[in-house]
């Protein structure tokens, strides 16, 4: 599988993303340093040229290869929202939900700066700013959407991510890091420990698709891809 932004993005999403690498840094010189790690973390990507990593290319790319099979494409903690902004420039429907308010609020900048250029790909993302799974209405039926949750690393009670593993089990695909789901975890061997003991746990199939490595944070990474238990 290709990973590289310039062979995977279409050349639309190269012009988008050269606009929002030129929001994004304005922005973050604007805010300067801060306690949330928001600036820290896209500087570095931004000095490596790399908003977009390799897991979010192969999220991307796989997600292409099912265009139109889904109702939405939900990602969870998207951060300021590339991944979300190319899905809709790929044409899915695209639900962005993030916790952190300021994230949330840099997300919102880059879609008034992709509103300028394609308004219709604006049109197809719906942000909620909010914690999954509270975020998600438990009657809303998300059987035929897919969900995306990449590097969403957090700490919470068990509950939370009891509850957090369940509600991304109830939809029709998930694109999964196992590396970073609730904890980062530097050992192969624990990524797969963990994907094999999310679908045993949740009655899904977690299938290993693609590996990673993202090298402004030294670190790599496989993604998992979840779809229900076919017994
Ligand atoms: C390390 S960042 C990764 C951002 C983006 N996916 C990326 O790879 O560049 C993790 C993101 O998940 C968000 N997040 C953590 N827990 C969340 C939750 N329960 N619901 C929604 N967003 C969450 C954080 O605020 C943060 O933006």
């Amino acid at each position: 599988m290709q990973d590289d932004f310039e062979t995977v993005l279409t050349a639309a999403q190269k012009r988008v993303l050269a606009t929002l690498n030129a929001t994004l840094a304005d922005r973050l010189s604007a805010m300067g340093p801060e306690e949330s790690g928001l600036y820290s973390y896209y500087v570095r990507k931004l000095e490596h040229d790399a908003l977009f990593s390799q897991c979010d290319l192969q999220a991307l790319e796989i997600l292409r290869m099912r265009t139109g099979q889904f109702g939405r494409v939900w990602e969870i903690g998207p951060g300021v929202g590339q991944l979300s902004i190319m899905l809709a420039l790929d044409g899915h429907q695209v639900v962005a939900v993030e916790s952190e308010s300021r994230r949330a609020a840099a997300l919102l900048a880059l879609l008034d700066a992709l509103e300028k250029i394609d308004g219709s790909a604006r049109d197809r993302i719906a942000v909620v700013q909010g914690s999954f799974p509270e975020a998600l209405d438990a009657l809303d039926p998300v059987e035929r959407d897919a969900v995306v949750c990449l590097g969403c690393t957090f700490t919470a009670v068990e509950s939370k991510y009891s509850a957090f593993a369940a509600a991304l089990a109830r939809f029709g695909l998930g694109v999964i890091d196992f590396s970073c789901l609730f904890t980062w975890a530097p050992d192969r061997a624990e990524w797969r420990r963990r994907a094999r003991d999310f679908a045993s746990a949740h009655g899904v199939e977690t299938t290993l698709t693609t590996e990673f490595f993202i090298p402004e944070a030294n670190r790599g990474g496989e993604l998992f891809v979840m779809t229900p238990s076919e017994s």
